[in-house]
């Protein structure tokens, strides 16, 4: 029930069949305890199970799309703790959704909020976005991913560098290093997610899905296996009563309405 969050912020209809989830502790710079994340997880799934919903977009504020995981929350525990109760691993589960996302990044995406950016499919970031691992700072290292996501996005020598020395990295090197898609005024961040997303959520879904699941694999998988797996989907699709649609629609010159079958 979206009454029953009190760090996030959830709209259902944010733009025709696309939800935004905006992180709601401003006074923390939407530091990501474990609130949040049971929060943001439980609402991402939550829109990932509704038909009617074809994208999500995840944003903070124009000052912090998130500052880290919580730093105060963490100070105290010990290995056990983590460990027993598995801190951080609900995180994951956004990586598991079907449904595709797009981060709008204004201010802020340090530590575990830009591993958070980088959990979603498509990282939009305003020009005042600041990217970084600042975890060896704190005496620790990155735990929601970002040794793993940021090496894959940016390479090695850029990925060591933030990770070890916990330099940030403004919007414009974090386009350049290949992290962000596309760089956005800060005072139209959000309205252009929402319109990457309406693009999205206009597609065909289940096409969408598929599409998101092959590109997926080319982190996971080698050449040879990726391009197996896309051609299996890709004979799917013809399977995929939008197919007909679209490819109608292109050939009788008018627009396809997909129906999300
Ligand atoms: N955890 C908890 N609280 C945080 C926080 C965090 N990650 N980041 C900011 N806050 C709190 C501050 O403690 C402060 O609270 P109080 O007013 O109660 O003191 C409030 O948010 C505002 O922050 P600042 O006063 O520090 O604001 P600033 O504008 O001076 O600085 C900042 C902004 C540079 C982002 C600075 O807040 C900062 O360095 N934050 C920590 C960044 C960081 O180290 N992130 C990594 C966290 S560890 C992690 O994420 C592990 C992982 O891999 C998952």
């Amino acid at each position: 029930r979206t009454d029953a969050y009190e760090t996030i912020l959830v709209d259902r209809a944010a733009a025709p069949r696309t939800a935004l989830l905006t992180l709601n502790r401003p006074k923390a710079l939407n530091a990501l305890n474990l609130q949040v994340m049971r929060e943001v997880v439980a609402a991402a799934e939550e829109l990932d199970r509704s038909p009617d919903i074809g994208c999500i977009v995840l944003t903070g504020s124009a000052r912090a799309f998130a500052a880290g995981a919580d730093i105060k929350e963490m100070r105290p525990h010990g290995y056990m703790d983590m460990y027993l109760s598995d801190w951080f691993t609900a995180w994951d589960r956004l990586a598991q959704l079907r449904t595709p996302t797009v981060a709008a990044v204004s201010g802020y995406a340090l530590g575990g909020g830009c591993e958070l950016a980088m959990l979603c499919d498509v990282l939009l970031a305003s020009d005042t976005a600041v990217f970084g691992q600042p975890e060896i700072k704190l005496g620790v290292i990155p735990g929601i991913g970002g040794s793993q996501r940021l090496t894959r996005a940016v390479g090695k020598a850029k990925a060591m560098e933030l990770c070890l020395t916990g330099r940030t990295m403004d919007a414009a090197e974090a386009e350049r290093a290949g992290l962000v898609s596309r760089i956005v005024p800060a005072e139209d961040l959000l309205a252009e997610a929402l319109a990457v997303a309406e693009t999205v959520a206009g597609m065909s879904l289940p096409v969408a899905m598929m599409a998101k699941e092959a590109v997926n694999r080319a982190f996971e998988t080698t050449l040879t296996e990726g391009v197996r797996f896309e051609r299996r989907l890709f004979h799917a699709v013809f399977a995929v009563a939008d197919q007909k649609e679209g490819m109608g629609a292109f050939v009788e010159k008018r627009p396809p309405e997909f129906r999300h079958r």
